[in-house]
């Protein structure tokens, strides 16, 4: 069928489209993030009446100014490790740790006990935890984190169901994990699964909440099926835009079956992707073997998505915007790995030049956040963006 339109790109605006060449003038690469977008995905969730507690994966972008956006939002914040835990309320202060879920997997037993001290809410995925440790966890209500057995995603590294999956407690060791929990004094009142990132499929979360009430029933306690996030965002103009309103009213129908639970979600991506992008300038342009390429002062280290999933991101020489994009380009980085490529024959305009201010786009979630110092390159500074749209 006909693919519907993307949203136009926050940073095509005449106004933000300055502002990003004003800071290309300055430090490259740094990553940009427009608030007004990260405030209108939060909206479009927050409309979504089926869904009762929505928290913000803040691997996506622990930045601190999305967290309070989000926070603001109304949204609470998914962590999975001490830095992001501590990072929320060093962000946020006074946030209510009972609006904080933590769900680690094989993190330090030491992490989890620094949860509890917090009092945020803890998941646990796994029988051995509890048996290893049980004075640590009796008498808790924790959430409890099911594989069920079947994953999802845009690449098998984001999938995170199954046998090969190192997440989430085997549907076959349910009736074990609740026979330890009755010993320990350990209540369930939440069940989660998480079971992949990208997922195009529409129908996964509506079957997601089906499973998770059959065991939801068999354990008693459960208040909450928190269904994970995984929502997709249409990184090119081939993708189809994810169909929020064909989810949302997949949610209502199962809900309607399932009316003893109150609905959780936990989107990284969806919030934040389309509100972030790598700023960066090019260094040298190179012909070798009829291969034309553009060198960014940017490389997989500052957004390793491409190198490590083959992850598309749309390349836009800023500089040069109203100018044709009719030559095909290798957009390569910095580091020394044959990796280090943003994308194969990317159409960009035929002078583009050494200096020219380039925008990697839709680098919000998992870009910052995943950045590293390989062959001792900087971090990328991250600056933000609010605008007339900030209500
Ligand atoms: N909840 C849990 C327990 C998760 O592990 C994740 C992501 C999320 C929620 C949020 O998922 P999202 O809505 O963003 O799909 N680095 C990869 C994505 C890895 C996702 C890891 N877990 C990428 O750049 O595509």
């Amino acid at each position: 069928g006909a693919i519907r339109p993307r949203p136009t790109p926050w940073w095509h605006a005449p106004r933000e489209r300055q502002r990003l060449l004003e800071l290309a003038e300055g430090e490259t690469p740094r990553y940009v993030y427009h608030l007004p977008t990260v405030r209108e995905r939060a909206r479009q969730l927050k409309a979504i009446t089926a869904v009762d507690h929505r928290f913000y994966a803040i691997k996506a972008s622990s930045n601190p100014d999305i967290l309070r956006t989000l926070a603001e939002e109304g949204f609470g914040l998914e962590c999975v490790s001490l830095g992001e835990l501590q990072r929320v309320f060093a962000a946020v202060p006074g946030f209510d740790p009972a609006r904080v879920l933590f769900t680690p997997n094989f993190a330090p037993v030491s992490e989890y006990e620094a949860a509890f001290a917090l009092g945020v809410n803890v998941t646990v995925d796994n029988v051995e935890l509890l048996r290893q440790w049980p004075e640590m966890f009796r008498g808790r209500t924790l959430w409890l984190r099911i594989d069920l057995g079947h994953g999802d995603g845009h690449h098998a590294k984001v999938n995170t169901g199954g046998k090969e999956a190192k997440f989430g407690l085997s549907t076959q060791r349910v009736e074990e994990f609740l026979e330890l929990a009755r010993v320990l004094g350990v209540r369930i009142s939440g069940l989660h699964a998480h079971l992949g990132s990208g997922i195009e499929t529409t129908a996964h979360w509506k079957l997601v909440v089906d499973e998770l009430a059959g065991f939801a029933r068999r354990i008693g306690t459960v208040e909450v099926l928190d269904i994970g996030g995984g929502l997709p965002i249409a990184y090119s103009a081939d993708d189809e835009p994810f169909d929020l309103d064909a989810w949302a009213e997949g949610l209502a129908q199962i809900k309607a079956v399932h009316p003893a639970f109150r609905l959780a979600i936990e989107p990284g991506r969806f919030l934040v992707a389309e509100s972030g992008v790598l700023l960066a300038r090019a260094t040298q342009v190179v012909e070798k073997d009829g291969v034309h390429r553009v060198g960014l002062d940017a490389g997989m280290n500052a957004l390793i998505r491409p190198a490590l999933y083959d992850a598309w991101h749309d390349i836009v020489n800023l500089a040069r915007l109203h100018d044709a994009c009719d030559t095909d380009f290798d957009v390569v980085g910095p580091i020394c790995e044959s990796s280090d490529i943003f994308g194969n024959r990317v159409k960009l305009p035929a002078a583009t030049a050494p200096g020219d201010a380039m925008v990697i786009a839709d680098a919000g979630a998992y870009g910052f956040s995943m950045a590293n110092t390989y062959n001792l390159r900087a971090l990328p500074a991250e600056d933000i963006l609010d605008g007339p749209s900030n209500e």
